[in-house]
């Protein structure tokens, strides 16, 4: 937990004492560059390895597909086989060029997995209305494609190892298809990978700890959880049992995607505290906490440091400020907000389907 320094000085991971040159984390950020086969683009690589040069302390990639049937969107680069592997090795040889850590972000999409995308009905926890499913509604895991799709991360960890990566998030947020399983709202099962929390998070933990039995010790492991998604049943008591759980499956880190960090929970109207303190102020021996949403000044780092994190994550703050991490050294760093030229973009390191897709960013790019 926290110690309250600030966030320009080193960390370091104390299961694995490995050190991070700075407290910042590129969030992980969907770009839709890479090609339509899976493979991770030169355009992703330059975007990413910018980062790293200019001073971020973990470099993580977009979500990427554990299943080819996981996928989310357009232009996303895969890992669900070893073809994907020597494109990857290129991309976290230019991030070590720079003291930089990366994480691979493994995911699969689930009920958001597009079936235009896919050719297949979105799978999920079970049987839910879906509409990206031409059916109107998802198809239910049995426990044979459970056992499955634990595999596939397992596979996805063990190549992100072979691909040379320091660690890997799983992503547990925003409501895909690991955090469908944690929605009491969207995983209805009455067998052991549903009911309480405990039923509910078996899917996660049981990846977690098939992915540890074959990776290195000092492999890097953590998980990406939302405090809240109350569409899909994801409620902050039951998620402050799952970072207990967690907490004991030696994980490296939980990252909290709270999208506001300064916001406090929708379901305790009256209580002051932050989602990040919810967590680092109640439970002890929590790994690293990183926390992400709505930073983009120093100040806004040190206070999300102040609430118990760690590490500091950012999305937006990046876009456009690729030397975003090592202007954390000025405490008055407090960068311009949106809305943001093209031309700005391009010179970040952006290329034009990235910056298009921005455009869906309510705000975020400039009107010509
Ligand atoms: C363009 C874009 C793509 C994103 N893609 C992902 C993703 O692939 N995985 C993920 O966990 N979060 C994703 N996010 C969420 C960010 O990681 C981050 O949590 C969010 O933007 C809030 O942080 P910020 O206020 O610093 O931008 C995305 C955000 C943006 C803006």
């Amino acid at each position: 937990m926290g110690n309250h320094s600030k966030p320009f000085d080193s960390y370091i991971f104390p299961r694995i004492n490995k050190k991070v040159r700075n407290r910042s984390v590129l969030a992980a950020m969907t770009n839709k560059q890479s090609h339509s086969d899976g493979v991770l683009s030169d355009r992703e690589i330059k975007w990413l390895t910018r980062r790293a040069k200019d001073g971020f302390g973990i470099i993580t990639t977009a979500a990427t597909h554990v299943s080819k049937y996981g996928q989310g969107w357009e232009g996303e680069f895969g890992i669900f086989d070893d073809l994907f592997v020597d494109k990857l090795k290129v991309l976290t040889k230019n991030i070590h060029q720079y003291d930089c850590l990366i994480f691979a972000q493994l995911f699969h999409g689930g009920m958001r997995a597009p079936e235009k995308l896919t050719g297949k009905t979105p799978i999920s926890a079970s049987r839910i209305p879906c509409e990206q499913s031409s059916t109107g509604f998802t198809s239910s895991a049995n426990v044979k494609e459970i056992k499955q799709l634990i595999n596939d991360f397992q596979s996805a960890a063990l190549r992100s190892v072979e691909a040379g990566f320091d660690g890997i998030e799983l992503h547990g947020a925003h409501g895909y298809l690991i955090s469908q399983f944690l929605g009491e709202k969207t995983n209805l099962r009455d067998d052991n990978w549903g009911g309480d929390i405990s039923g509910r998070s078996k899917f996660l933990v049981t990846i977690i700890s098939e992915i540890k039995k074959v990776v290195p010790e000092s492999f890097i492991v953590g998980v990406r959880m939302s405090p809240e998604i109350k569409e899909l049943g994801i409620y902050l008591n039951d998620s402050l049992k799952l970072a207990k759980i967690l907490s004991k499956t030696g994980i490296d880190f939980i990252h909290l995607s709270c999208w506001d960090c300064f916001k406090t929970s929708s379901e305790h109207l009256s209580d002051k505290r932050t989602l990040t303190e919810w967590f680092t102020k109640s439970i002890p021996n929590l790994p690293t906490i990183i926390s992400t949403g709505g930073i983009w000044s120093t100040k806004d780092a040190d206070n999300v440091m102040q609430q118990g994190a760690d590490l500091i994550g950012v999305g937006r703050a990046a876009i456009p400020y690729p030397d975003w991490g090592a202007n954390l050294n000025y405490e008055k760093y407090d960068p311009p907000k949106m809305p943001f030229s093209a031309e700005q973009l391009l010179k970040a390191g952006l290329s034009d389907i990235f910056i298009d897709y921005m455009r869906n960013w309510k705000g975020f790019i400039k009107d010509e």
